[in-house]
């Protein structure tokens, strides 16, 4: 099959090319610059951007499946976008946001679902590698300080959700499903902290701040999006508010391996705390 991969260079995306590395598909990547990226050789790349879906549609010329997520902050052009895809593909595997406020997630499902050719909707927990957004306290020392910290997570690696879209992708059997994928595990966000110190070998333990301090903390810091501080601590008071997370077995079910732990995790991401 020929497949083409959006987001290649993210996090899910450089899963899904790695693990499609050994299963002799043709693989196209796409990114917004192509000189910047880089992939194994025989990945063939190709300049696209979401938000300008014609070029979407240059990129899928004798395609025959699409891995697709959504990173923009709007889904204003998602329509387009799938429009496109369902146009010159047989098959769509779409990675759902809770992260756009126009479309909900059960929107996002009913347009993939509806679009005319055989879709596969994956709808993650929270994703292992936010965890980073810690690693330069981590690296300065072993206090990691935040606020809500007794907030329940089961978080998921990132190799996980693309085992899982690599199968819809390429076998058949998964049209109209929507897969919600979890971790193993339910932990806090202070337990998160003791799992990653114990994979790193260090006694790493959480100091909780108020909310304020919290706040101030995040925009204070570069490396984190200051239009995204208020969203992520009103994501965070909204789910210590509601139920505990329900786990799933979706990733075993559909890969026959157990979803990885967050100690695997870290283990696999020790570098980038370093
Ligand atoms: N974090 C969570 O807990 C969570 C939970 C549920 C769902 N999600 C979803 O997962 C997404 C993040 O996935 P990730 O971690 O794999 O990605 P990531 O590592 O954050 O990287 C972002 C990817 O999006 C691409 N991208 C950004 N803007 C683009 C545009 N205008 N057109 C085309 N590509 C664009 C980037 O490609 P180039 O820069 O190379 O163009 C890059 O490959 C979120 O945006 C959300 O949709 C996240």
């Amino acid at each position: 099959m020929n497949l083409l991969i959006l987001a290649a260079t993210g996090n899910v995306g450089g899963q899904i090319i790695t693990q499609l590395q050994q299963t002799g598909h043709a693989v196209r990547a796409v990114t917004r610059d192509p000189d910047r990226a880089r992939f194994p050789a025989d990945v063939e790349v190709m300049r696209g951007d979401l938000s300008e879906p014609d070029t979407i549609a240059a990129c899928l010329n004798g395609i025959d499946a699409v891995f697709l997520l959504w990173p923009l902050h709007t889904g204003k052009q998602l329509p387009a976008v799938l429009e496109v895809i369902a146009r010159q593909a047989r098959r769509v595997v779409f990675l759902g946001t809770g992260g756009v406020p126009d479309f909900s997630f059960e929107e996002q499902e009913w347009l993939a679902h509806g679009c005319g050719i055989e879709s596969t909707m994956i709808r993650p927990s929270t994703f292992a590698v936010n965890t980073l957004w810690w690693a330069d306290q981590i690296r300065a020392g072993d206090i990691v300080e935040g606020a809500y910290g007794a907030l329940p997570m089961s978080l998921i690696h990132e190799a996980d959700m693309a085992a899982v879209a690599v199968r819809a992708l390429t076998e058949p059997g998964h049209d109209g499903a929507t897969y919600t994928l979890t971790g193993p595990e339910v932990l806090t966000q202070a337990d998160q902290v003791r799992v990653i110190g114990e994979a790193l070998g260090r006694p790493l333990r959480w100091r909780e701040l108020t909310r304020e301090e919290a706040r101030r903390r995040l925009l204070a810091d570069e490396t984190f999006p200051d239009s995204f501080v208020d969203v992520l601590l009103d994501g965070y008071a909204a789910m210590l508010a509601g139920p505990p997370p329900t786990l799933t077995t979706t990733v075993q079910d559909v890969t026959g391996a157990p979803a990885r732990s967050l100690r695997q995790w870290a283990t696999d991401h020790a570098a980038d705390f370093g």
